[in-house]
């Protein structure tokens, strides 16, 4: 069996920002609400005109990844790429972005959907095809334009999300390497469905117009069952993967947990009894871009130095189906 390591990342959020006191204007909140509930200050909002769509977002995050993995575009084997709501239905959001990167090697191409969970999915099934020997580089991909099923005259969700990107490139690494993907977990509890929906412009619900007059055509969520249960899987799904490879926190140098709310990162890491000091944090910048948090949040911190070669990286996510999952790896 082979290991595989993560050689690049990048990530992307659209320029234009949207500030609590921005959203204070559209909806009935205030920033004071919003910063002691979820500890978010900020969030980036696309821009069609500027190709900011998934697959135009992730061209950016990609391409960075790509470099820093010392790669060309067409050493990319297979993409996977989470998105909640994808540039369209078919063809997939990956095969656009194989296009946008100039990827003429023919590369396989799938889309994953599991919500705010998809790229731990996504760096999932990649560790198991670099493990069989299938790829050798793969392209795991988590963008959001989550600005488009948002339901901008509903204060309790629009002020969680933001857009954005983050990309890994995953590799075969060689023999002498220590870095690699130790354990993963994930899980799906449907019991749950109805608690984070976008019910309405899929084949089961077309968007009609009386859809559209009621304003349905937005995602809808009980938030407090979906705080509840975040922290509750999270925290065993880390913990699982702890014990089954004979680790303790103290092994852990960074806990990067899915960035949707701080109450739910805070929460999360006490459950653990992991120091705050080793939990990775920047929601209050970007609030929840549902799978692009964790490899965007990684990036920013390999970029500024925290994250380096030799630590180990625990990273849990979740989200609506409900899916969670969490990964433990040595960088
Ligand atoms: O990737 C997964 C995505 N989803 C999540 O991560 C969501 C998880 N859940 C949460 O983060 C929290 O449950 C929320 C931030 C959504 C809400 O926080 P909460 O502490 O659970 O508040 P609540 O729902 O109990 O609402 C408290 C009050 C309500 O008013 P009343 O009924 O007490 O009068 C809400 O109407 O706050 C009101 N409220 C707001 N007020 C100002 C809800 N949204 C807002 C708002 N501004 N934006």
């Amino acid at each position: 069996m082979y290991q595989s390591k993560i050689t690049g990342t990048g990530k992307y959020h659209p320029e234009k920002v949207l500030t609590n006191d921005d959203l204070s204007k559209m909806v009935d909140t205030s920033d004071e609400w919003i910063i002691q509930r979820t500890g978010i200050k900020e969030r980036r909002q696309s821009d069609l005109t500027k190709d900011e769509f998934p697959s135009g977002m992730a061209y950016h995050s990609a391409k960075e990844a790509i470099e820093n993995a010392l790669l060309k575009p067409n050493d990319i084997e297979i993409i996977v790429f989470s998105a909640s709501l994808p540039d369209m239905l078919f063809p997939n959001t990956a095969s656009c972005l194989q296009d946008k990167l100039g990827i003429t090697n023919k590369c396989a191409c799938i889309d994953v959907n599991a919500a705010c969970t998809g790229w731990v999915y996504g760096m999932t099934m990649a560790n198991s095809l670099i493990q069989t020997g299938v790829y050798k580089n793969i392209l795991v991909v988590g963008t959001e334009m989550t600005s488009t099923f948002n339901n901008w005259e509903d204060r309790s969700t629009c002020v969680l999300f933001g857009d954005g990107s983050g990309s890994v490139v995953l590799s075969r690494a060689d023999d002498n390497d220590t870095a690699k993907i130790y354990d993963s977990v994930l899980s799906s509890d449907s019991s749950k469905l109805d608690a984070l929906i976008l019910p309405n412009g899929g084949s089961k619900s077309p968007v009609t117009a009386e859809i559209l007059e009621k304003r349905e055509q937005y995602m809808s969520m009980d938030g407090q069952v979906i705080f509840k249960n975040a922290v509750k899987t999270m925290s065993s799904h880390c913990a699982t993967l702890l014990k089954r490879n004979n680790l303790t926190l103290d092994d852990i140098d960074w806990f990067i947990p899915h960035q949707a709310n701080l109450r739910i990162i805070e929460t999360t890491g006490q459950l653990l009894k992991c120091p705050p000091e080793k939990v990775i944090v920047n929601v209050e910048k970007y609030a929840n871009t549902s799978s692009a948090s964790i490899p965007a949040a990684l990036h920013e911190a390999v970029i500024d130095g925290r994250i380096k070669r030799g630590q180990k990286l625990l990273f849990a996510a979740f989200g609506a189906g409900l899916t969670s999952g969490a990964m433990l790896l040595e960088f």
